[in-house]
């Protein structure tokens, strides 16, 4: 079959699948090709079992898949042939020199800046899909213009919204798409033709162009706003801790505001994911490096109260269970940063599951879909941890039940099975604030919920 258009995606991720997936659904007269540098993923998308678990991918993968969807090793081939190329490789914080723990490591997007130069033999347009510094594409022209030769190339920000756990519904029927280019003659062709192929299912007043600067800002503004509620609403979890406010009944009066909205107003252990922490660490890096030392503070603070919230709910854990968590049993519900995902990147569950180990707590995890990458994030670890799907097997015999994620399936579990297979008195942690309180409370758990009061059956004493 002779295709309409050639396209290539470079970084078979989160990202670069599930988007280039829904554009060969959606556009079956465009061949895409997704490349990658890590050839086991490669096999893994042209096996039975795909690497990465995300609802819906599994069929249009299956349906795309050998028609007009391919998974290949041979970069320099796949540049040359293909005349639109997305790229999608990982744009984590800098972990060494100057900016590290703050800036974006650049390092894996040059290489490829450097590849599409050094393989291509025809103008391509080139596309931002990863998440940059703002000025990124400038360094892009400039590495892409550096042979002097006649290949031209234009290079657009086409940054990715969907979430994962949603990504096909976001992917399907998104909020909005941004394409942000050169507003030359040449640049603004190219975003017409990207915007082209979106408009095949998206309706074109979603989809939304801009400067190539905006374009890549917004992105991590976007992450910043989503962010900072989640932070804003969790401070607030606090002072209702405090003052026996109830932080449900706070958010629902907030959110009812039209102004306000009611999304992401969930009180919790924090925001996890490879996207939230990294893309404001990368604002705040920005923001510093422009002289805006205030408005880089101001932006920090959603990470502190982050990393507040969790502090706060180790230190209740071992406050509630008499200041010891030595030889105790505490099986976790939930390693995945957030439900409907195998992806544990910057999970709260790590760093949880870490100190509960410092304490010489017995950890079991519980996860349906997160098992394999909590093994891996807690390789090193040499203390006691157990790992089991079941999250009745989990539980029975333990001190605790801590609720890390928001699975659905947590919210359904028989709680009075749980209790009466679990050591006496029993704990439950509810990290994300989605069970039934009074009804845990009434089966004769002590529950310790976010932002709201505790219910326990202990009789409280003055000294
Ligand atoms: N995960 C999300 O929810 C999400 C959402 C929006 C935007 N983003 C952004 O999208 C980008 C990708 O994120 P992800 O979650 O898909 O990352 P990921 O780690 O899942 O995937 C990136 C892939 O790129 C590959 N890669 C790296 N260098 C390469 C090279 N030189 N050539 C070929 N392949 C290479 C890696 O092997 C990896 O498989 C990041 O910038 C991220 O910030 C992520």
């Amino acid at each position: 079959m002779k295709f309409q258009k050639k396209i290539l995606c470079i970084g078979a991720g989160y990202v670069g699948v599930p988007s280039m997936a829904m554009i060969a659904a959606k556009c079956p007269d465009c061949r895409v090709t997704v490349v990658d540098i890590n050839s086991q993923r490669i096999d893994a998308w042209n096996s039975a079992e795909l690497p990465l678990y995300e609802p819906g991918l599994e069929e249009i993968v299956y349906k795309t898949r050998g028609r007009n969807l391919f998974f290949a090793k041979d970069i320099e081939n796949q540049i040359r042939e293909n005349d639109i190329i997305f790229v999608s490789v990982n744009t984590p914080t800098k972990m060494f020199g100057t900016g590290a723990g703050m800036a974006a490591d650049l390092q894996y997007w040059e290489k490829t800046a450097r590849e599409i130069l050094q393989y291509s033999r025809s103008p391509k347009i080139v596309i931002e899909k990863s998440t940059l510094p703002v000025k990124t594409a400038l360094a892009m022209e400039r590495i892409l213009s550096s042979a002097k030769g006649k290949i031209t190339f234009e290079v657009l920000s086409n940054p990715e919204f969907m979430a994962e756990g949603t990504a096909i519904q976001d992917l399907e029927n998104p909020d909005r798409v941004l394409i942000g280019s050169r507003e030359t003659k040449s640049g603004l062709k190219a975003r017409a033709e990207l915007a082209g192929i979106y408009a095949r299912w998206i309706p074109e007043e979603k989809i939304i162009t801009s400067n190539i600067w905006s374009s890549e800002l917004s992105k991590l503004v976007a992450n910043a706003f989503l962010a900072q509620r989640v932070s804003s609403i969790n401070s607030i979890s606090a002072l209702c801790e405090k003052t026996d406010a109830n932080i449900a009944e706070v958010a629902r009066a907030v959110g009812m505001d039209s102004r306000v909205g009611s999304k992401f107003l969930n009180a919790g252990i924090g925001f996890g994911g490879s996207c939230f922490k990294k893309d404001i660490l990368n604002l705040v890096y920005l923001c510093n490096y422009y002289g805006l030392p205030e408005v880089a503070n101001y932006w920090e603070s959603v990470v502190k109260i982050n990393e507040y919230q969790q502090e706060r709910f180790i230190t209740n854990i071992l406050g509630s269970m008499f200041n010891t968590l030595a030889g105790k049993k505490i099986c976790i519900l939930g390693f995945a940063f957030k439900a409907d995902t195998g992806d544990t990147r910057e999970s709260p569950a790590i760093n949880i599951t870490r100190r509960l180990l410092t304490e010489h707590a017995e950890v079991i995890i519980s996860d349906p879909k997160a098992l394999t990458n909590a093994a891996l994030d807690l390789a090193d670890e040499k203390g006691a941890i157990a790992y089991m799907e079941d999250p009745y097997r989990a539980a029975a015999g333990c001190h605790a039940l801590v609720i890390l994620t928001d699975w659905d399936l947590y919210k359904k579990l028989d709680y009075k099975k749980i209790y009466k297979s679990m050591v006496k008195p029993a704990f439950l942690f509810d990290g994300r604030n989605i069970l039934d309180h009074n009804k845990c409370f009434e089966i004769g758990f002590n529950v310790y919920p976010i932002g709201k009061p505790a219910l326990s059956h202990f009789v409280k004493q003055d000294c």
